[in-house]
Formats: C-alpha cells, structure tokens, sequence
C-alpha cells in the first residue's frame, strides 16, 4: 500500500492546473468521495492492525498534500477569473518589444551634422515661412533676375512677398545678421519647390547648408572641406571633383561631384554613365551677401554650401525613388536600422 500511496502523491505533484476544468478534474480526480485519495482511506480499513498507524499518516499527509494544492490551484484560477487566460507560464522567453527605427532621411542628417560636429560647425535653424528678403534678395538674387526662376516657388503672399522657402540658404543670412565672425554652421531642413512629383523631384525636400566665414577663408578651405566630408560620408576611396557652375549668392560656383558609389567609374545608369554624381552647390560668399548679413568683405571671406539629403540617402542605400521617404510605407522604412 505504501508503494501505491507514493504513486499517487507522485501523480497529485505532477497535476498541472491551468483553467477552471483542469481545477475541477483535479477535485473530482483526487479528492471527490470517488476520488482516488479518498479511495485510499477505504484501503486503510483492511490494513493490518500494526501498520495502520504507520500508514494512517502517510495517508493522511497525502490528504493534506492533495487539499492544500487544490487551494493553491483554486487561487490562481481565482485571480484569473476575469478573463480567460491560462496560467502564465513564467519559463517561456519573453516576446520582445517591437521598437521602431529612425527615418532614413533622419539617418543621414544625424550623419552629416556628426561629421561637420567634428570640423567644429555648430547647427543652426531657420524658418521654412520666409521673406523675400531671406529667401532672395539678401542672396543676390536681383529683382526681376530669370534666378529666380531656377526655384519654382510655393508663394503664401504677394507684396510683400511671404513664401515656402525654396531653399535652406535663408538661414545664411540670419546667421550673419545675428552672429559675428567666425561663423562655422551647418542648417538642415526642410525646403519647398512646386516640382512636379516623380522618382526624381517632390514638392518638398530636405538640404543641409553650410557656412564658414572669417579672415582668409579660401577656396581651398572648401575644397578641402567637402573632400573630407565625401570620404567620411561615402568611403575613404571616394573621389570628388569641381564643376564651375552659377548661383548669384556666391562667386566663383562650383558644383561637387563624387565618384560614383556604384559602378566606381566604369559607367552605370546612377551616374548616366560619366562616373561622377552631383552631391552639392557651393562657392565663396558673394560680397554683396556678406554687406547684406552686416559684415565686411574686406576683413571677412567665407565659403558656403548646400547639398540634398535625399540625394545622398539615395547614393548610401542605393534607393531609386525619391517618393518612398515620404509616403511612409513601413515595409520601406524598416529596413533601416538605427545606426547613424
Ligand atoms: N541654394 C542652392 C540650391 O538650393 C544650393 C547652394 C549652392 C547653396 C551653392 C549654397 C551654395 O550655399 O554656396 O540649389
């Protein structure tokens, strides 16, 4: 009988409980008047004299054992009641938390301002609602002059003209109002431009501007300058190269191109098979840009530029459609993952 008691408070330990019918099958299984602890009891009856002492309490302390899991048991299910969940099972892995990555667009930003941190730019804002003055005049854009023109622009009001600015060099001219030389500041943000929407052009877009004013600062300040920003954006092996080029705000304009990311030179479609990639604009501040910001060409020379963000997210993750960033697709925009 001894043996048989073991077994069964073997089988009474091993009962897992999990709902209200695991619960009751336990009960009616042990404890009931037909259960099989009870049952145990009626054994007892016929035990030899001898041993029903010995066995009474092995017996009894099963009962015990059997009465006080059943309580157990009841509680936990108790606590449940509300709802219908099973018994936690604390020995499962934990289902981990779905965290969210930041915006491809973000990526780069956070990228480019790390890296002109490091050359000891500050990062200045300005307003995307702006003024004639800000967006145009101030930059040497002459009244009336086709430069204008270049920028198809989002007008609020006319005369005096508000507007969407059409790109990030308003903040230049902030700067210069209310800092004093030397100004070593890069601007991001967002720019506006009545584009027709297609894989290549949007109607909106982001530029990263950049300013460095103070006594002799030369054209080979720049050129250095964005050399080492291609190598640390792009890869030590990258190459860049200088276009003249026109933008009324400096003099001379010049035009960055880096060595093509994807078919090193050889000629593939993203270069349109010439080998270079046109990343920014770029120039040395016009004098009449620096009168107009308050500060004097004859003491003071600098150099600006000013480069897409979508442009260069595209070159580093070889993304061939500009509308993806903005139509916020998370199948696009969790294959990025958060390292800047
Ligand atoms: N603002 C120009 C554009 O949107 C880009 C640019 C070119 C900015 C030359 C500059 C610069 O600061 O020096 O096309």
């Amino acid at each position: 009988m001894e043996e048989k008691v073991k077994a069964l408070q073997h089988e009474v330990e091993s009962f897992l409980v999990k709902s209200k019918e695991d619960l009751e099958n336990f009960r009616l299984k042990f404890i009931s008047k037909k259960g099989s602890v009870s049952a145990l009891f009626d054994d007892l009856k016929s035990a030899l004299p001898e041993e029903k002492r010995k066995l009474g309490k092995v017996v009894n302390d099963l009962k015990q054992l059997t009465e006080s899991k059943f309580k157990t048991f009841q509680e936990s299910i108790e606590n449940l009641a509300s709802s219908d969940q099973e018994i936690m099972d604390l020995s499962l892995p934990v289902i981990p938390n779905k965290t969210g990555n930041l915006h491809p667009l973000n990526l780069t930003r956070y990228r480019i301002i790390e890296i002109f941190e490091r050359l000891g730019f500050n990062v200045s804002d300005g307003p995307e609602i702006e003024d004639d003055w800000h967006n145009f005049t101030a930059l040497n854009f002459p009244e009336n002059h086709p430069a204008r023109e270049m920028q198809d622009t989002f007008f609020i009001e006319k005369n005096p003209d508000v507007l969407l600015r059409t790109h990030t060099s308003n903040v230049q001219v902030r700067l210069m109002k209310n800092q004093k030389p030397p100004i070593r500041s890069i601007m991001p943000g967002r720019v506006y431009r009545n584009e027709a929407i297609s894989a290549r052009a949007h109607c909106f877009f982001h530029q990263v501007e950049g300013l460095y004013i103070d006594k002799n600062v030369g054209f080979s300040d720049l050129k250095q300058t964005l050399y080492h920003f291609a190598k640390e954006m792009f890869g030590k092996e990258t190459k860049i190269r200088l276009r003249p080029s026109y933008f009324p705000f400096t003099e001379p304009s010049a035009e960055i191109d880096i060595s093509c990311l994807i078919c090193h030179g050889e000629g593939c479609n993203v270069c349109k098979y010439s080998g270079w990639v046109e990343i920014a604009g770029s120039g040395m501040v016009h004098p009449n840009v620096l009168r107009n910001g308050g500060i004097d060409p004859e003491e003071f020379t600098g150099f600006a530029f000013g480069m897409g963000i979508e442009r260069i997210t595209m070159l580093r993750y070889s993304i061939n459609d500009l509308r993806l960033f903005s139509e916020n697709d998370v199948r696009f925009l969790r294959q990025f993952k958060s390292v800047v």
